[in-house]
């Protein structure tokens, strides 16, 4: 075994020794095609205590568990209904989470004390091939929350998860390189316990995605369950600076637009992305470039608030707390 914990080269005696590191109750921070995700036994309550030590996240905030495939949905959940497969047979592996009812092995320490769980596949090549030999040595899973501190931005490249958790790791814990994050924001979460599905998290795979497959209950509809969700809490994903939502930056400000919006004169322009999905990929980035600099703000400008629009829409409401230029 290696003594650093960064693992660059992602060899497949990489993703063994990691795999020994997770079955071992260490921690394995690992790449996923959304955000980059602190990994942990999913059966192993000391290991899995770590994860919420080293985010610093309250302990009654659920986590999903990482399985390699759709086969090993009846073992983590129940009563799982039919929509849900349909879900899960078109968009896994890739950025989308169920919530469905757990399984006697979902222990209360991964659910925060519900009867419920957020179940993903992701489709990262690493991700996977280290879900599949975890599975393979240990008959368990990877509980896995973004590897950032509580309410902090996820991390989206190796560099960002040691910036955010570095100082909380220790020797025998591992980071596994697998660059930047394709997507680039945290999975769609669908809630899968009642009688239609409902998005309680906008992302990748967005509504007309879903409504592809499935039907989505109405969103105005007031038969909604209170759930525990920490991504729906006002402020979340969130740099120092302050985040603006809107066109209007002052000199000495930072500004995020697509590449055909001018740059306001005296203002930082932090990245030019041509087209949504490079948007997507650069926000988290550009909020952490906004603090590297030293930034009071940054004002994020979108040319719409439909398709993938309103997963970022709703990571940069988050991270504003409601801040805008109207
Ligand atoms: O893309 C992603 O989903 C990334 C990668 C690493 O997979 N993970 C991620 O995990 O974003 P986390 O813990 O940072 O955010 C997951 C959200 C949290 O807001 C949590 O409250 C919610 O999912 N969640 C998890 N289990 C849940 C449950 N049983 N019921 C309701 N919400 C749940
Ligand atoms: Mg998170």
């Amino acid at each position: 075994m290696s003594n650093s914990p960064f693992l660059s080269n992602c060899t497949e005696d990489t993703i063994r020794e990691a795999s020994a590191a997770l079955k071992a109750g260490h921690l394995v921070a690992f790449p996923t095609e959304t955000v980059y995700g602190l990994g942990a036994d999913a059966r192993n309550p000391d290991a899995v205590k770590r994860i919420y030590e080293v985010k610093g996240r309250p302990t009654d905030h659920p986590l999903i568990v990482h399985i390699s495939s759709i086969n090993q949905i009846e073992k983590w959940a129940s009563e799982i209904p039919d929509y849900a497969i349909s879900l899960a047979r078109v968009f896994w592996p890739g950025p989308m989470t169920l919530i469905l009812k757990r399984s006697e092995i979902a222990g209360d320490f991964i659910t925060g004390g519900q009867d419920t769980l957020g179940l993903r596949v992701p489709s990262n090549p690493i991700a996977l091939a280290l879900i599949q030999e975890f599975e393979k040595i240990s008959d368990s899973a990877i509980a896995a929350p973004s590897a950032n501190r509580f309410g902090q931005v996820s991390p989206t490249s190796m560099k960002d998860v040691e910036e955010e958790l570095g100082l909380y790791l220790s020797t025998y814990d591992k980071i596994l390189d697998g660059g930047n994050s394709n997507i680039g924001i945290e999975s769609t979460i669908i809630d899968c316990t009642r009688d239609y599905p409902k998005v309680l998290r906008h992302g990748f795979v967005t509504p007309e995605d879903l409504c592809g497959v499935v039907v989505l209950k109405d969103e105005s509809s007031s038969d909604v369950k209170q759930i525990k969700f920490s991504g729906s809490f006002s402020s979340h994903y969130a740099p120092k600076c302050s985040v603006f939502l809107g066109g209007n930056p002052k000199p000495g400000e930072g500004f995020l637009a697509l590449s055909d919006v001018d740059t306001p004169n005296g203002v930082h322009r932090i990245s030019t992305p041509t087209n949504v999905h490079e948007f997507m990929r650069v926000l988290y980035a550009s909020f952490r470039r906004a603090d590297h600099l030293g930034l009071p703000a940054i004002w994020v400008q979108i040319p719409s608030e439909s398709g993938l629009w309103l997963a970022v829409l709703d990571r940069i409401s988050k991270a504003s707390c409601g801040n805008s230029n109207v």
